[in-house]
Parts: structure tokens; sequence; C-alpha cells
């Protein structure tokens, strides 16, 4: 069996900032990815933002940034999302690295040698918006049949791919090779669309109309049409580099893309590498759209769901969870509240949670936290059988890429395990060896089989779903003992052997109360939360810096919260200079009423170590990404609108061991702590 597999996601634009379906498509090649790894194979995985183009041009231009700048910024709001995510790529390709541009100048020289690109005048009607041509029947009313908007005639020169040549050997592939496009309607859309005539394919766009592309290397007049650009990543971003074992990585296994851009994929890449006389990938993948109120969600209709608002509120592995349980792979879904509070309340709170913290306390109730080893499995064979069918059930359905199903047999054997407790009732034994303590031996077996073949049946499923729900998987494997990532060894039964401490562990999945977070925002009470709850702080990163112009002390600073840009003023003069400050990434007092300072509104405030000689030392989030909200402990954060200057001065925030404490509560997120390099006992204000 092949032992090595690379699989890429698209490049996204890097002119947007990611949302839920961008998310959605890089965790599935994560979660893809890491079954395959699990599995035993040696695996490459790709992905990256594609940088140029008419689109990219036009955000720079609004910006009134040059588009490199743009870029720049741009692309790491993707990688910070995947970091948060916790996406294990093995690269990140940007279009505008210079290896990039280089391979693409060379494959365009190489297929121009080949007599494979020709040029022509053309003219036809111009859409701006989609930035390409119509031919005059396929306009509605007069207008770009896409987006609606006007077109214009324009005749010029460009150069031209001779993608049609390859339309039978096209076909031929896909009749021979029924799965390379998956799933298998999407195959059968695309030989539909090869019925027609296929047309050559425009790859070149004149400087004079988009600068911001690669130049033709043989017409510098021309940049490179964005598409034939970009498919290249997927090769670019691996010819230099192999696996261990030293295989090349090229061809991709499974090319992971959305329905919207089955085309490009399907016809033009495979085309253009026939054209060059290079392997084909050998599947693609295309998936289907998530939906808000039955409409595509995307950043021109305004309706997307920003993921930062989910991982921030349930931790990214419910958000991983429920976009690969809730989607059929091929279909499109709805994302709303609603369906991700009752999809991971049930699935991962009533039922994985549950059973976990069920077997566990039992056993620190009354082993003394120590699993007991099985006797006999004699009375258990339920449960194994329900776990190797689980085993080879998942397997398979991983296999055919239906992911959801997969998982979904994982969630059937956990709940064969709550079953099975019921079933069996280990209190009633448990109250019986106790009321008669010389009662046949038998008892105590069947009470260590119980808990032994449930503890097993729920390593094994959490072994199962470590692809999906990477940390909480590790977090309950440890509260059943084990100490290690799983492998391949592990998708087995009786791995367990007795006598594994088990460690104790808050509740793996705390049940999302929906209707108690509204109301305690309505109706809180003095006393009844907790007061740093109602404050909101995050971080954040000053872009600008000014002196106050009516107050000696204060600086006013352009603070970027992640969303927007806000304007804080700051008395940092005695500590900072204006240099300093700039490009520092902080954390802002978020939801403070804002304040008019001699003039100027401050928005928030800076949180700040006390030292010596009354400067003040701005607290640094290190990595943590901008606009990510950070928590003490483990107490969850109900901000309401505006919090006053009293609620702050009621809670005191304390250095200790360069961290920042309330209480004992420490502050973070997502258990990465916030630094202070301050001394013990410095109070942060
Ligand atoms: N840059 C091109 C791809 C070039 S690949 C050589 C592009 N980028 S994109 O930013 O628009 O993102 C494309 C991908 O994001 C889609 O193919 C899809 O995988 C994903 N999604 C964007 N919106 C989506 C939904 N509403 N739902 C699901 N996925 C969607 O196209």
């Amino acid at each position: 069996m092949k032992k090595t597999f690379y699989i890429t996601t698209p490049i996204y634009y890097a002119n947007d900032k990611p949302h839920i379906g961008h998310a959605y498509t890089t965790v599935l090649a994560d979660v893809i990815n890491r079954y395959q790894k699990l599995f035993g194979h040696e695996c490459f995985f790709l992905t990256g933002t594609d940088e140029h183009g008419q689109k990219v041009q036009q955000a720079a231009k609004k910006r009134n940034i040059s588009e490199k700048q743009h870029v720049d910024e741009y692309h790491q709001r993707f990688k910070d999302m995947w970091q948060l995510l916790g996406i294990q790529y093995d690269h990140f390709i940007r279009t505008t690295d210079k290896e990039h541009i280089q391979f693409v100048q060379n494959a365009l020289q190489e297929l121009y040698e080949k007599d494979q690109i020709y040029s022509q005048n053309y003219q036809g009607w111009y859409s701006v918006g989609e930035e390409r041509f119509f031919a005059e029947d396929e306009l509605v009313d007069g207008k770009d049949p896409i987006s609606g908007r006007t077109v214009e005639w324009l005749e010029e020169k460009n150069y031209f791919f001779k993608m049609s040549i390859y339309q039978d050997k096209l076909i031929e592939h896909i009749q021979k090779n029924p799965d390379f496009i998956l799933p298998e309607f999407r195959k059968n859309e695309v030989l539909g669309f090869l019925k027609k005539p296929l047309q050559d394919l425009c790859i070149s766009r004149p400087k004079s109309r988009l600068k911001w592309g690669i130049a033709l290397p043989f017409d510098d007049k021309f940049v490179t049409y964005v598409w034939f650009d970009a498919l290249l990543n997927y090769q670019s971003g691996v010819y230099n580099r192999s696996f261990k074992n030293g295989e090349k990585i090229w061809p991709a296994d499974y090319h992971i893309l959305g329905k919207d851009i089955l085309t490009t994929h399907c016809v033009y890449w495979p085309t253009m590498l026939m054209g060059m006389e290079r392997e084909l990938p050998r599947h693609f993948l295309a998936h289907g759209w998530w939906l808000m109120q039955d409409k595509k969600m995307s950043k021109t209709d305004g309706n997307v769901v920003n993921p930062l608002d989910y991982i921030q509120k349930y931790g990214a592995d419910k958000v991983r969870y429920f976009l690969m349980r809730e989607m059929t792979i091929g279909q499109d879904a709805s994302f709303t509240d609603e369906l991700f509070v009752s999809r991971t309340n049930t699935d991962l709170a009533n039922d994985l949670g549950n059973a976990i913290n069920r077997v566990n306390k039992f056993v620190h109730a009354h082993f003394d936290g120590v699993l007991p080893a099985p006797t006999s499995a004699s009375d258990n064979q339920v449960l194994i059988q329900a776990a190797q069918h689980c085993i080879g059930e998942t397997e398979q359905e991983i296999r055919n890429m239906k992911l959801s199903v997969a998982i979904k047999s994982v969630i059937v054997l956990i709940r064969a395990v709550n079953k099975f407790i019921d079933n069996n009732a280990p209190w009633k034994i448990l109250q019986m060896i106790k009321s008669n303590p010389d009662c046949d031996p038998k008892h105590k077996e069947k009470l260590a089989d119980i808990l032994y073949c449930a503890a097993e049946a729920l390593r094994l499923a959490l072994s199962l779903l470590y692809p999906v729900i990477p940390q909480k998987s590790l977090q309950g494997l440890s509260m059943l003992g084990i100490g290690k990532a799983p492998d391949i060894s592990d998708i087995a039964w009786g791995i367990l052997a007795g006598g594994e401490s088990l460690q104790k562990g808050e509740g793996l999945f705390p049940r999302i109360e929906v209707n108690k977070s509204k109301k305690q925002l309505k109706n809180s009470r003095p006393g009844e939360l907790d007061p740093i709850a109602r404050l909101d702080f995050r971080v954040v990163e000053i872009e600008n810096v000014e002196n106050h112009p009516d107050a000696d002390g204060l600086y006013v600073l352009v603070i970027n919260d992640g969303e927007h840009k806000r304007t804080v003023c700051a008395g940092l003069k005695n500590s900072y200079t204006a240099d300093e400050l700039r490009n520092k990434k902080a954390v802002l007092f978020s939801n403070l009423k804002p304040a008019r300072l001699r003039g100027i509104v401050s928005n928030g405030m800076l949180l700040a170590a006390d030292m010596p000689e009354e400067k003040a030392q701005l607290i640094d989030p290190g990595s943590i990404p901008t606009g990510s909200q950070l928590q003490f402990g483990q107490i969850d954060v109900v901000a309401k609108k505006n919090a006053s200057l009293k609620d702050f001065q009621k809670i005191s925030l304390l250095v200790k061991d360069e961290k920042i404490y309330y209480n004992k509560n420490l502050l973070h997120f997502q258990n990465t702590p916030v630094k202070a390099t301050a001394p013990d006992g410095a109070g942060v204000h």
C-alpha cells in the first residue's frame, strides 16, 4: 500500500478575512490529513494565499496602500486563524513568494516553447467585476450575467493556452478514473461542461489594465491570469521538497475545494498539466457551501460567520467538530447558532463528555483513581463487538471521504458505552459488595470488567476522534490514563492494561447553557456573577501614536482591536517613547465606557504592570493573535456593553511568576498565559 499522502486546500484570496467557509475547507483538509497520519502515512499538507490579481489590486487601492503591504497584512490573518483552529499544515505558500513567481514563469516559458501558447487579438464584452470577457449571447439584458454589472466592449491582444486540444484526453481520463472527481455528481457536472466545445484559455492580462501580477516571461507588457498563476501553487509549493523517505511529493493525492471553483480545478488545471506533460493529481474532492439564510456565505453579501467568535466562546475543537459532523461532504449545510449549540451539546457534552466523566469519577471515588484490570471479559462481548464494528466502519468511511458518517459511528459507540454503564449499574454492584464484604468474588471481577471495558471503549473512541478534536481528545485520554497522542497501534481493542492512574479532569465538554448566558447579561444581580466576568480584555495592536494636543501627559493612540480601529488616550509618556509604542501589541480593557479626555474620546484602557518610579509596563500578549478575548482561569466572560472604571477598581490583578492573576485565576487565551515581566506582587492597572 502507498505510504505517503499529499493534500492541498485552495489558496485563499488575500483580500478578505477568513470566514467559516474558508475555515471549513481548511479544517476538512486538516482532519483528512490527520487521519492519514493516524493510519501511519507520511503526509504533506499545503495551504496558502492567492495574492495577485484585480481583487487584491482593488482592495489595496481602496485602502490607499501598496499591494505588497496589503497582502503582507492579509495573509497573516489566515495564518493566525489556522493557528487558532489547530491546523497542522506543512507549508504555507504565498503566490508572491519569489520561488513561486519563478516557477510560474518557468512553466509559461516551457509551454510557450512547446508551442502551447499563442497570441491573438481578442474582442468581446469585458466585465471588470468578474475580470473576464463574455460572448454577446452570454449577456443578460446587456449586462454581466454573473454580477449583473455593466460590461464594456474591449479589443486587445492577449495570450492563449491551447486548452481545447486536450478536451478528449481529459474526458477519457475522467471516464477511466471514476474517482478522479468526487463526489460522483460533481464528476458528472464536469463531464456535462465538457460536452460543449472547450475554448482555449486566455492566460494574460495587459499591464495597462492590471499591474499586480506575474509578468509573462516572453512579453513583459502582460501579466499572468491570476488562476493560471494560482493553480500552479500546488506544484510550486512542493517541487523542491520530498517526503522523509525520499519520495517526491507531487502528484497530489487530494485537492480539496469548494464547488464554486470546480471548473478551474477540474478542467483548467489538468489540461495545463497535460500541456506540460506532467502527472495529474489523483483526486479532486469538491464540497458544498455553508449557507446563511439559504444564501452562500460570502463577503460580498455580508452574511458571514466569523470563526473567531465561536472559537473564543466555545474553543477550537467544538468548532472543528461541528463543521465536520454537520456537513455531508458535497452537500450544502446551514450554519446557525441553534444547530451549533444543539449538535455540540448532544454529541460532545451529553454523550462523550458525560461518559468519560462517569468512568473517571467512579474510579476516583472507589478505586483511588487507578483503573482496575479486566479479569474476564466474557460478560462484555457487547461492547467489544461494538468497538470492533466501529473500527471497521470508521476506517471504511474515512477511506470513502464520508467523514460525518465516520464521526457518527464513533458517537454510536460512545452511546453504547453510556447504555452499557446504565444497564450494568456498577454503583449497585459496589453497594452490594460494600454491604456484604464476603460476597462471591465474581461480583468484584464484574465491577472491574465493567469499568475496564467502558474505559477501553472510550479510549478507542477518543483515539478515533483525535484528528477532529485533537486537544480535547488528549485531555480525555489523560482522564483515562493515557499520556500520549494516539497512533495506528492504538486503533485496536485492549490497549489499556488496567493499573493506569486516571488524571482528574474538569468536565471535558461543559454543556452550553443557551439561556443562562443571555439571562446573566440581562438580569445580573450583584454577587451573582464574578465581577471579573463583566470585563472584556482583548489583545490589540497599537498602530499609531501622537501627542494629545491638550494634555501633556497623554498619548493619543490608534488601536486595532482585531475588528475595528479605535482611539485610546493613554498616560504612558513617562514610560515609553512614541516609537517604542508603535506596532506594539498590548492588552486592552475593551468594554470600558468611552470617556472624553480633554476633548478626545478614549475607548478603553491599556493594561500595564506597576513598575518603580511610577513607570508602567504594558502587558505583553506575546504570540496570542490580535482580537483574541482573554479569560481568567475558568471564568467565562459575560461582558456587558459598557463597564465602568468602578467595575475595574473593584478587582485586583497581581503579577506572580511573570503571569497575571485575579485571585487564583490565571489570565490566559486557550491556556497560553499572558506575560508580565514585572516583579512578583506588582499590581496591574
Ligand atoms: N483564490 C481562489 C482559489 C485558488 S486555488 C488555486 C479562491 N479563493 S477564495 O478565498 O474565494 O476561497 C475559496 C474556497 O473557500 C472555496 O473554494 C471554498 O473551499 C471556501 N469557501 C468560501 N466560501 C464558502 C462557503 N460559504 N462555504 C464553504 N466553503 C466556501 O476561490
